[in-house]
């Protein structure tokens, strides 16, 4: 992409709306337009960075054998009916009537619709286990909508809902889902640490939440600081292993953590050595849930046994907060400059910048680079645009490309460009080989 011809509408201004970093640089740099309370527009830059997410999120999933499926965002009252949770949800429920006066819903989440679905083709254990999901928006009208996309009301959602044929099977699917989280967080450069959750209006009794730690975070934390060393990284499991996917799950859940939801103040103090206590902030970028035959029971989805018995099918939801990651992913990674996308989000993988825009040679250098860059499958951003050196500087710094290469005459004479890593602002003189060579290796491994 070639700035000149984007759409990035930058701000020069800090809005004076936003009271946390993330949202006001989202805004800054043109990510998202807010359209009414708690409901934006996904601007180019924004859309591309969520996009990404999106994709991380379905490629671990499938990793684990989860299957993608694609339910609507109006849903029947009278569905809801039948699992007694359109009376209880109350006014976070936005409730719809069409022309014929039938009730309908945006729905906030999907278990009712899901577990129909099932019933009406799921009989026998035989089609277990089955997990099914999907990345789709959920409209929540949230008392106070607030940070942006962290709280919307209209928000996207990962939500993926387990059937399995028994507790055991369930509780495998659970931790199925944790290592498949745990995943596909560091990939975003995250840290994530799985929290002892309290079960809410779901329901049940094995939940953990993913949090995010971040002194803007909504939930109040409490954890053993050796939870944050903990990483999966690039281990091979086998996810047919129920005891070793129940070993990781152990790695990441024995250490305390826990939100002030279910803090233990007593058991902290005798758990963890004084030196290791923290007290934080975090953000919930997921949550996982097995709650049994809550909704087969009331929905009637049975199977049948190896035995020929009919049981209601235990089931469990687990959801990724997609939108609000790339408020958290900005929380935890920015600097006073602006953002600093981790390599596995970002929008575009390089940024280049032409010290002089209009010499011929800085121009052909600038377009070879570009289309060496795109030849080695990554995406640049370059900065054609006939503007001074430092407001290019900016621009890359504000929406945060995590390598910037800049290419000026001077360099170019003795047959070099500088490449600039973001995080660390260290440069390196290469030539234009080594240079996307060097990029290459960068991302290989992303
Ligand atoms: N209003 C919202 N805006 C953006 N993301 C949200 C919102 N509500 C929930 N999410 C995300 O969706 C994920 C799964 O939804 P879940 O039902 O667990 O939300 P929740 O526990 O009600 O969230 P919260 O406690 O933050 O209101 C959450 O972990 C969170 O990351
Ligand atoms: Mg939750």
């Amino acid at each position: 992409m070639r700035l000149s011809r984007y759409f990035l509408p930058v701000l020069k201004e800090t809005p004076s709306e936003a009271q946390i970093v993330s949202h006001r640089y989202m805004l800054r740099a043109g990510m998202i337009k807010q359209q009414s309370a708690g409901i934006y527009s996904w601007l180019p830059l924004g859309f591309k960075v969520l996009k990404r997410i999106e994709q991380i999120v379905h490629e671990e999933q499938i990793r684990v054998g989860h299957i993608p499926l694609l339910m609507p965002t109006l849903q029947s009252a009278d569905l809801w009916r039948e699992s007694g949770r359109y009376d209880d949800y109350g006014q976070e429920m936005l409730r719809i009537k069409d022309r014929q006066g039938r009730e309908m819903l945006y729905g906030p989440t999907n278990e009712e619709m899901v577990t129909d679905i099932f019933r009406s083709h799921v009989n026998s254990y035989k089609d277990l286990p089955l997990t099914l999901y999907q990345i789709q928006w959920k409209f929540r009208d949230e008392v106070r909508p607030r940070f942006g996309v962290m709280r919307g009301r209209e928000f996207l959602m990962k939500d993926g809902y387990s059937f399995d044929i028994d507790r055991d099977a369930a509780l495998h699917a659970y931790n199925r889902h944790m290592v498949s989280y745990l995943r596909s967080y560091e990939r975003m450069g995250l840290t994530a640490i799985p929290m002892r959750a309290a079960s809410g209006p779901i329901g049940g009794d094995n939940t953990h939440e993913f949090l995010v730690l971040a002194s803007t975070g909504e939930s109040e934390v409490f954890y053993d600081a050796a939870v944050t060393d903990l990483a999966l990284g690039a281990r091979d499991v086998d996810m047919d292993d129920r005891a070793a996917v129940q070993g990781i799950c152990d790695e990441f859940t024995t250490l305390y953590a826990r939100t002030d939801e279910t803090h233990d103040a007593a058991l902290f103090e005798s758990a963890v050595p004084e030196d290791r206590r923290r007290v934080g902030r975090g953000i919930e970028v997921g949550q996982i849930f097995y709650f049994g035959t809550k909704y087969s029971e009331a929905m009637g989805a049975n199977v049948v046994t190896a035995d020929g018995s009919r049981v209601p099918v235990e089931m469990g939801s687990h959801g990724i907060g997609v939108s609000r990651l790339l408020g958290a992913i900005i929380e935890a990674s920015h600097d006073d400059k602006g953002i600093i996308w981790p390599e596995g989000v970002t929008p575009f993988h390089v940024g280049i910048v032409n010290l002089k825009q209009g010499d011929a040679s800085t121009d052909s250098a600038c377009n070879a680079l570009y289309s060496a860059v795109i030849g080695k499958g990554l995406e640049p951003l370059y900065d054609d645009r006939d503007e001074r050196a430092g407001a290019k500087f900016a621009t890359m710094d504000l929406i945060g490309l995590p390598w910037r290469i800049t290419v000026g005459p001077r360099g170019l004479a003795a047959g070099k460009v500088e490449l600039t890593c973001r995080r660390t602002g260290e440069s390196e003189e290469l030539s234009m080989e080594a240079v996307v060579d060097r990029l290459g290796q960068i991302y290989a491994g992303i």
